[in-house]
């Protein structure tokens, strides 16, 4: 009988030791809450796609804010629905759009929490794409640019503490990184979705958010999910443009992608469990299929794992209770 010269068990004996030699720690000052605000309607509507989610007013926004705040949860991530759209988008610069009121009243009643907001035009366009269509239905990166930018600006003035562009199109993170410090606002941090793919997984969301394209599909600006050299190339251009952090945008099929991102950038990196990853979850835990707690910990974990310092996830709220007790 030969017996192991290595015994890995040893370490794994009692909760105290294997404590000891943890390598992840998931903390809630990691997490990132997002939240969906209406510029009109009830204070609370849930959203069925998104179990546990509510569409809240300006009220509503401030009231969950607080709950996040008082949580522990350092940031939430804001998503508009403006009362009424055009194709350009107008509403998303609006100084009185629903985002740059929600933000301002936000920061009035919480100051320390942080306020990101989310800058694409997809929740504003009449046609549901995150720019400016041409005639030929592609969507224009560089006139989309200039109203990016608008955006940006809007978005920060309003008190946001950081902005975070959602649309890819490309120099994107230059063109708002100049407007921003033209305006004075050159302290406002850039949280850029670097390697956004199109995914399969936003479903839940564009119902939320009110963003489905009308025609056609975002192939021809978000990145195909068989790429991740170019992912990598996506977060080196930004990084090079002036974002202060990087984002990989689905989490769980794309970990390699936040491995890659995290070491080849060496940037703080953010990476957003999306909608269709926690309806999964949601959708198995209520038919008994899973314990809820043990597998979103255990993704989130992994997740950070993977090498995200920071985790954009509809479960905050639970994990912050959870991690408390
Ligand atoms: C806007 C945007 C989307 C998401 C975040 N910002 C949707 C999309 O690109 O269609 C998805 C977030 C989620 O699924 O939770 N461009």
């Amino acid at each position: 009988m030969a017996f192991p010269a290595t015994r890995l068990r040893r370490l794994r004996q009692t909760s105290v030791l294997r404590e000891l030699v943890r390598e992840t720690e998931l903390r809630v000052s990691q997490l990132v809450y997002p939240m969906f605000v209406v510029a009109s309607g009830p204070k609370r509507t849930p959203i069925p796609e998104l179990p546990g989610i509510d569409h809240l007013s300006i009220d509503g926004a401030v009231e969950e804010a607080g709950i996040a705040h008082g949580l522990g949860i350092p940031a939430v991530l804001l998503f508009g629905l403006p009362a009424s759209k055009d194709p350009e988008g107008s509403g998303a610069w609006d100084d009185e759009g629903v985002i740059q009121l929600a933000t301002r009243a936000i920061k009035s009643a919480y100051p320390d929490l942080l306020v990101i907001t989310d800058l694409c035009l997809c929740e504003y366009t009449s046609h549901g794409h995150c720019g400016v269509l041409r005639e030929d239905g592609v969507v224009d990166n560089d006139s989309t640019l200039e109203l990016l930018a608008r955006t940006a600006v809007a978005q920060a003035t309003a008190g946001a503490d950081a902005v975070a562009p959602s649309d890819m199109m490309d120099g994107r993170v230059g063109a708002l990184r100049a407007a921003l410090d033209e305006h004075g606002l050159s302290e406002t941090p850039i949280i850029a979705y670097s390697a956004k793919f199109a995914s399969a997984f936003y479903g839940p969301f564009r119902v939320a958010a009110d963003s489905t394209p009308q025609s056609g599909d975002r192939k021809g600006y978000q990145m195909d999910p068989a790429n991740a050299l170019e992912a990598v190339r996506e977060a080196k251009l930004d990084v090079e443009e002036g974002a202060d952090i990087v984002m990989v945008k689905p989490a769980l099929p794309y970990l390699d992608i936040i491995r890659r991102v995290k070491d080849e950038t060496n940037m703080p990196v953010a990476a957003y469990n999306v909608s269709g990853e926690y309806a999964m979850v949601k959708a198995a835990a209520a038919q008994g299929l899973l314990d809820e707690r043990a597998a979103v910990l255990e993704t989130l974990t992994g997740i950070r794992r993977a090498g995200a310092d920071i985790v954009i996830t509809y479960h905050a709220k639970d994990v912050a209770k959870w991690l408390s007790q």
